[in-house]
């Protein structure tokens, strides 16, 4: 088999964000910023850093303002570069030039699934990388997220779904992954029998949840095509990629990072405060704000 390099991926960034309404009612859930930068952009960067080249969005009719916000905008660089605000004006040119990035509509949101096949004639027929606008991971000094991802696809050729072990109470939340009798949990990278959509905590296979991470290979799309709604009436990925197992081998990857998903409201919190806890600007006064506040419960 030729081996073939990862090189796209596709952010689908067209849900409702119902559970961020009524902020999501005109804006997209994925501009919100965690401090002061939008949370695609901390998603696109990731990309970026794992040797992504071209990168497709799928958006809806609400979300021009992403498109927007990764083009070049002529009139706030000139005025920029007028009033010699020179950092501005580089930062502002840094986002318009981060990657190659295409858009397409998902017209109807029938799920994830649905999302990702909006993508199959961008792809082709190669392997690409999945990044949920809603998680963002954050590996500090460490390999992003995706690039482990990626290098466990070229050591083994095969999709991949990034996970982590998240608390007992919680696996109904995520799709849980099932891992082929005998594979070691303790091992970041196991090979995997199933998957399950949000399941009750006495049938959950494992702990290890599906977070937002993906490197699926391009006959996903069969799958996804003759897909019929699963849970919630949507196309679930999960679905697909469990009939993908059967005529493929698929791996979890157990990625090291902190993860934030941003699309629930405590977690994006949690993803504010610490983000600006990083920021030499905010620190002191943030964490002097916390102390106090922290005596007051
Ligand atoms: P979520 O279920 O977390 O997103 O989908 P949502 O539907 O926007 O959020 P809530 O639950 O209503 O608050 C996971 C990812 O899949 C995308 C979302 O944008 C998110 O990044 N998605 C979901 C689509 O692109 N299209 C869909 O039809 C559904």
């Amino acid at each position: 088999m030729r081996k073939k390099e990862i090189r796209k991926a596709v952010i689908p960034a067209a849900g409702l964000g119902t559970r961020f309404l009524p902020a999501t009612k005109a804006i997209p859930k994925e501009m919100l910023p965690l401090v002061d930068i939008p949370t695609i952009q901390y998603i696109v960067k990731e990309a970026v850093n794992s040797g992504i080249e071209e990168i497709l969005v799928i958006t809806n009719s609400n979300k021009h303002c992403m498109e927007n916000h990764f083009d070049r905008s002529y009139e706030l660089e000139n005025r920029l570069l007028e009033s010699d605000k020179q950092e501005e004006y580089n930062m502002i040119c840094d986002i318009a030039n981060m990657a190659n990035i295409y858009y397409v509509r998902q017209k109807e949101p029938k799920g994830l699934g649905h999302a990702i096949l909006c993508a199959k004639s961008f792809i082709g027929d190669e392997p690409f990388a999945v990044l949920l606008g809603d998680d963002v991971v954050e590996n500090h000094d460490g390999k992003p997220a995706l690039k482990q991802l990626i290098d466990a696809y070229n050591s083994v050729q095969a999709s991949i779904v990034g996970v982590q072990t998240v608390p007992e109470d919680d696996v109904s939340k995520y799709g849980i992954v099932e891992p082929e009798k005998g594979e070691d949990v303790l091992n970041r990278k196991v090979k995997l029998r199933s998957m399950v959509e949000k399941p009750k905590k006495e049938d959950a296979p494992s702990s290890m949840a599906v977070l937002g991470r993906y490197v699926l290979t391009p006959e996903i799309f069969d799958y996804l095509e003759t897909q019929t709604p699963g849970a919630g009436g949507e196309i679930q990925l999960t679905d697909a990629i469990k009939n993908l197992m059967i005529s493929q081998s698929v791996y979890a990857y157990d990625f090291e990072g902190t993860r934030y998903d941003v699309g629930d409201k405590f977690g994006f919190i949690r993803a504010t405060i610490e983000y600006a806890l990083e920021r030499e600007e905010l620190r002191d006064k943030l964490q002097a704000y916390l102390k106090e506040l922290a005596q007051t419960f």
